[in-house]
């Protein structure tokens, strides 16, 4: 039994409410994301908030931070075993299977938003519930296909006023040479054991790759002499790698090759990349999006057949916090320009008839209809900054009017119910 004293009228750790004006600029730029995906041929695939919790072990690795530390993981009072997804890849994976697109034309082409978990440590940039925008082709192994990808997200932050970021991209190679490059990796690192990190002792036991992440000062001298993956890859693998950077260069988006870049998750093989801001004296770098080719993924999660696929997601937290973001409003909302004021029974009786009227006509308004006097209404509506108020009284109800009074000059005008939704439309905002 949870006490009454032990309510907290607090969002956990690591969320928060999104309201008013933030609510809309989360909502912008996912309108605007949206958009662009739309564009280029993408679908929306929404999936649930919860998947099971086993669907991600084997997808993202056992050996990741996200499921070693940071999965919120709970079992149901049915017994079930669920998990708070935390990203978008994996599930967009088992829906696929689960929807058979496998029979559609290839590749399918999503595009989802929305928030996703990790217990972290909470810090700037670092959420434990954070938002994404995400989009993924399946389907398709060729490197066109990671070309749109990068495309698709530099275009989206072009849009939100972040047009300078910097691609860093490279290739991880695949299930041919991968393994090879790997065991030089291995080999080398044991070789410096005891002058590396102990983090970096357990990445060499767990998740040898993750050991080109590390940023502690003692690891660099080591890590920058560390066997680099582009001297591994095989000739499909550089041939692919060199397509999509020849694509890039066709698009003119500016990148930076980095071979010590290889991601958290290990579902990746091929392309990766990040876009990030740049890191100052004070403040490390942080990424605002990534993303990769997963052409394991499928066969991962148990799928018969390879499924070649590649994907990327922007952090859409990272992105609004970043100065200089552009502040893109939804088209959907409007703000009222008119306050309706009613006064007396008749007239409060009558006021959702007219608020639906308007409603009908697209046209949004404020109103407070707990209140009874004038000058109560009034002052609310002068406070809200609304231009135009809009008043039902004993007498209009009985004529069929209202009176529409601007606020800033105080001038009236008597307008009957049935003009009333033209005469508010010709009315400058
Ligand atoms: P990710 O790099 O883990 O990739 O996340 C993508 C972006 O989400 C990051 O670049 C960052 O902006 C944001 N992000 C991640 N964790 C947090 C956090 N704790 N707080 C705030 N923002 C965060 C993926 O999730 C892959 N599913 C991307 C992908 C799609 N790869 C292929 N397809």
């Amino acid at each position: 039994m949870i006490k009454k004293e032990n309510i907290k009228l607090q969002t956990p750790k690591g969320m928060r409410d999104l309201i008013g004006e933030e609510y809309y600029r989360y909502q912008g730029f996912f309108e605007k994301a949206s958009e662009v995906a739309i564009y280029y041929g993408f679908q929306p695939i929404e999936t649930p908030i919860l998947e099971s919790e086993s669907l991600f072990y084997h997808s993202i690795g056992a050996h990741t931070d996200i499921i070693e530390k940071e999965l919120y993981a709970l079992r149901t009072k049915g017994g079930d075993r669920l998990a708070l997804r935390p990203e978008g890849t994996v599930p967009i994976m088992r829906a696929y299977f689960e929807h058979g697109l496998q029979s559609q034309p290839q590749p399918i082409m999503l595009y989802y938003h929305g928030p996703f978990f990790r217990h972290d440590n909470p810090q700037k940039g670092r959420y434990r519930e954070f938002r994404q925008f995400g989009l993924e082709v399946m389907g398709s192994g060729k490197s066109i296909t990671d070309a749109l990808v990068i495309r698709l997200v530099s275009t989206i932050l072009t849009e939100a006023g972040l047009p300078d970021l910097a691609i860093e991209i490279n290739s991880i190679g695949d299930r041919d040479c991968r393994p090879i490059w790997r065991r030089e990796l291995v080999n080398y690192y044991r070789k410096h054991a005891k002058d590396i990190c102990a983090d970096c002792r357990e990445r060499l036991k767990d998740n040898p790759l993750r050991l080109l992440d590390c940023k502690n000062p003692k690891c660099q001298p080591i890590k920058a002499e560390a066997p680099s993956v582009i001297s591994y890859l095989c000739v499909p693998c550089k041939q692919h790698f060199k397509e999509v950077l020849e694509c890039l260069e066709a698009m003119k988006i500016t990148y930076t090759i980095n071979n010590n870049l290889v991601r958290g998750l290990d579902y990746y093989s091929r392309t990766v990349f990040e876009v990030s801001l740049p890191a100052t004296d004070t403040e490390p770098g942080l990424a605002l999006a990534g993303g990769g080719r997963y052409d394991y993924l499928a066969r991962a999660l148990g799928g018969k057949k390879p499924l070649p696929a590649v994907g990327a997601a922007i952090g859409a937290d990272r992105v609004l916090a970043t100065p200089g973001v552009a502040n893109l409003l939804p088209r959907l909302v409007k703000k009222p320009k008119v306050f309706f004021i009613q006064l007396g029974s008749e007239a409060k009786m009558r006021s959702l008839s007219v608020i639906e009227i308007l409603r009908h006509a697209r046209i949004p308004v404020a109103h407070s209809l707990s209140k009874d006097s004038l000058s109560t209404q009034l002052g609310i509506a002068e406070k809200t900054n609304i231009p135009y108020a809009m008043i039902l009284g004993q007498k209009e109800v009985i004529d069929g009017t209202v009176i529409v009074r601007d606020m800033r000059t105080r001038s009236q005008d008597v307008v009957t119910l049935d003009d009333l939704a033209d005469y508010l439309k010709s009315l400058k905002g």
